[in-house]
């Protein structure tokens, strides 16, 4: 009997002493054998602040006992999805925020290339390929998983083999087999986990970027942009947030306007909505308060604006006073063409507790007042500029929403309505789609963007020629599309061709 306990003594001792040195021997094992295995991997957690404060190799890789994603790797359970659950117990502030931004909804958005719609087949290497239900991809998972997947984040799974399918993707939004959402990798590349890096705009403009949200293209033509290209590399990277300040930088990243705590003004978040008085992706710009959120009530274009373009378009007065908002809803999104993610990651004790509206996509502080967001921009742009300066500039740029969304509704109502309520381009589709409606597309979602974004973020380029005037050629190209669809149909009623 006492020989028994001391057994039992014995091997909990060497049981934790095991546990013990994995995570804290100099020589840990992960170390030993990885260091000639992925010397590179090792390397950059040396140069890691992990490195510095004993978070070793196992202390982030070992698996949890519910992660179905762990597997049994040189007598240790470990996991090669470090997701946030596993961030979480040292860093549940980032976590949290992170949770609460539009930043962790990401995947929903893009579940209509993920979903497949017939033929779905995982292949010998755990790469799951078919056709899926969005024409961007040319319906195909493979193109998808290398665009769409890539930025917004995919499903992964746990394949009957152990093996992960669909990994690796480092997206914004990944679906991950432990129920949690995300990637912190997406920012601080691992093993470096560095603030430094996270703060500069590349770190961003891997997503950023590209006709349809040109941010990183439109910070480099900024003067804030011109100048970290001129001396950024001088600066104070690696200051802790909070006590980061105008004193170590000469102008702003992104993460110093979205994300950092700044001149002891305003508090870092995770949460990058928290700052945003505005929705300026979607079709229609409306501020980002919660009635507008949830699609509840339409969003009022300035009057003396919404008659301009009432006359020029020549439509009935009043017709362009009022924008839909609402959309795009992720939750939506994801009901209609993933149900089963839908089902995993929405409901009581997961992920998202509710999952209804686009409102409930945003927690925290993102739920704020939209005044209330924009005071924090603003808390960051006073540490360099007078208060005068970034109100003349933010209202300048607020005018812009207005005649962006007249103009969008213009064009919508006056040529692009009537070609798809006559049905004038049924005969003209390629994947399902027209020429009229791509181009309908291309001038809210390529072009209308980038005129807002190119507004509010001083690139002036982008408002104006890659923005504002593409979309001023687009709308005479949709009103020639009107005329030549209705002269087409009445040639071929007349000639009786069908
Ligand atoms: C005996 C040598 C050895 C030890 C000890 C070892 N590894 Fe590995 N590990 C490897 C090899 C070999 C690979 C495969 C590398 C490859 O595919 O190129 C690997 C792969 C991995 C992977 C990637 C898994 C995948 O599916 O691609 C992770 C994560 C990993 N090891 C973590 C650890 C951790 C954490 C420890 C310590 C608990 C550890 N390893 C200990 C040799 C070792
Ligand atoms: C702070 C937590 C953390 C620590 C410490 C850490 N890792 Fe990782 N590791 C990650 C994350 C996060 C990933 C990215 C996995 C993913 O989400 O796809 C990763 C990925 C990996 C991979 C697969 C990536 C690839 O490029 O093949 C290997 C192998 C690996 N780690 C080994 C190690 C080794 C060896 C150490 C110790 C020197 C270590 N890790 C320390 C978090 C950590
Ligand atoms: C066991 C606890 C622990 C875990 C798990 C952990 N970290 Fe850390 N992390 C720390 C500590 C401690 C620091 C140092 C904080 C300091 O210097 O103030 C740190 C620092 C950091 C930093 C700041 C580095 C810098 O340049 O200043 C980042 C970024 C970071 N961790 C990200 C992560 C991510 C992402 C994960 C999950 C993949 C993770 N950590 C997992 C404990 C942990
Ligand atoms: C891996 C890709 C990726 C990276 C890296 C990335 N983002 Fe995003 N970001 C996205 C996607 C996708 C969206 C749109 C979908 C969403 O918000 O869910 C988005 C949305 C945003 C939004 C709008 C949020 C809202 O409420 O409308 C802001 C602001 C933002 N990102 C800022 C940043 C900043 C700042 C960085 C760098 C520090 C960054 N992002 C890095 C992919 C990325
Ligand atoms: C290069 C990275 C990248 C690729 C590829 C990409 N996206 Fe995005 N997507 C983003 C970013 C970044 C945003 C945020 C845009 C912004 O706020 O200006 C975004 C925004 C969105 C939004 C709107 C989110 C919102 O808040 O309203 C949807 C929906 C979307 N993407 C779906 C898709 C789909 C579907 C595909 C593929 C057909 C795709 N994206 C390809 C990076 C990407
Ligand atoms: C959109 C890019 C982005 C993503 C995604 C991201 N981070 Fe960060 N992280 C940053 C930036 C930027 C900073 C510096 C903030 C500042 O300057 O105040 C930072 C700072 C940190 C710090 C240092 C905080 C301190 O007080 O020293 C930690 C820890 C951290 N991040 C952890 C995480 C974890 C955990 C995740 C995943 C849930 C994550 N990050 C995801 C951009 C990101
Ligand atoms: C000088 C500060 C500043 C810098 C630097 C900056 N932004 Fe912005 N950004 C803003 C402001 C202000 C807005 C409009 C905010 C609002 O909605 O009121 C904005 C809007 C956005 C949006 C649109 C969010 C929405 O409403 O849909 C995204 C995405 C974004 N920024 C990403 C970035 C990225 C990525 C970078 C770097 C490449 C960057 N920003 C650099 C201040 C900045
Ligand atoms: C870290 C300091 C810093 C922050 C924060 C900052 N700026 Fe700047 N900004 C500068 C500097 C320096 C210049 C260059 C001034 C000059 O023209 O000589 C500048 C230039 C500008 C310009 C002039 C652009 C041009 O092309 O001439 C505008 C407008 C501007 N900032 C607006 C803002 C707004 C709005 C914010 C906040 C959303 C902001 N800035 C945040 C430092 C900053």
């Amino acid at each position: 009997m006492k020989r028994g306990l001391l057994l039992l003594i014995t091997v909990c001792l060497v049981f934790s002493a095991t546990l013990v040195y994995g995570a804290y021997n100099p020589t840990d094992p992960c170390i030993s054998c990885h260091d000639t295995v992925t010397p590179g991997i090792v390397k950059q957690w040396q140069e890691s602040k992990h490195s510095k404060v004993g978070v070793k190799c196992y202390v982030c890789h070992r698996a949890k006992d519910d992660d179905p994603a762990g597997f049994d790797h040189n007598g240790y359970r470990v996991t090669a999805l470090v997701t946030p659950r596993y961030c979480q117990s040292c860093h549940p502030k980032q976590v949290k925020e992170f949770k609460e931004s539009l930043h962790s909804a990401a995947g929903l958005f893009s579940l209509s290339s993920y979903a497949i719609s017939e033929g779905e087949r995982v292949t010998a290497d755990n790469i799951t390929i078919g056709k899926n239900k969005n024409y961007k991809t040319n319906f195909s998972r493979e193109t998808a998983e290398a665009g769409c997947l890539h930025c917004h984040g995919t499903v992964i799974k746990v394949g009957k083999d152990g093996k992960l399918i669909n990994w690796p993707n480092n997206g914004m939004g990944r679906f991950n087999p432990d129920g949690s959402v995300g990637t912190c990798t997406a920012c601080h590349t691992r093993h470096a986990f560095s603030v430094a890096e996270a703060r500069k705009p590349e770190a961003c403009g891997q997503c950023h970027l590209g006709p349809d949200h040109p941010q990183a293209e439109i910070y480099e033509e900024s003067k804030h942009g011109a100048i970290f290209a001129a001396k950024g590399e001088h600066w104070n990277w690696d200051v802790p947030p909070g006590q980061w300040g105008p004193e170590d930088i000469e102008a702003p990243t992104c993460a110093t306007c979205h994300m950092s705590g700044f001149g002891g003004a305003v508090e870092s978040t995770h949460n990058v909505s928290a700052r945003l008085k505005w929705e300026l992706e979607p079709a229609f710009s409306w501020p980002t308060s919660e009635k507008y959120l949830k699609g509840d009530e339409k969003f009022s274009i300035d009057p003396e604006i919404a008659q301009r373009y009432e006359k020029m378009y020549d439509l009935p007065e009043g017709s362009l006073r009022k924008v839909a908002t609402g959309l795009p809803n992720p939750f939506a999104i994801a009901k209609k063409f993933a149900p089963e993610i839908y089902k995993a990651y929405v409901g009581p004790g997961k992920w998202w507790e509710k999952g209804d509206t686009r409102w409930d996509a945003l927690q925290g502080d993102a739920r704020r007042s939209p005044e209330a967001k924009r005071a924090d921009m603003v808390k960051v742009c006073t540490q360099c500029h007078s208060s005068s300066w970034v109100n003349g500039e933010l209202a300048k740029a607020e005018k812009v929403i207005d005649v962006y969304n007249a103009v969008a509704l213009g064009i919508k109502k006056k040529y692009y309505d009537p070609i798809k309520k006559e049905g004038l381009d049924k005969e003209i589709k390629f994947n399902g789609k027209s020429e009229v409606d791509t181009l309908w597309h291309e001038i809210w979602h390529h072009e209308g963007r980038r005129w807002r974004m190119g507004a509010f973020m001083q690139g002036p380029d982008y408002a104006l020629w890659h923005g504002s005037y593409e979309m001023t050629v687009d709308g005479a190209e949709m009103a020639n599309w009107l005329d030549e669809l209705r002269t087409r149909a009445a040639v071929k009623k007349k000639l009786g061709l069908k």
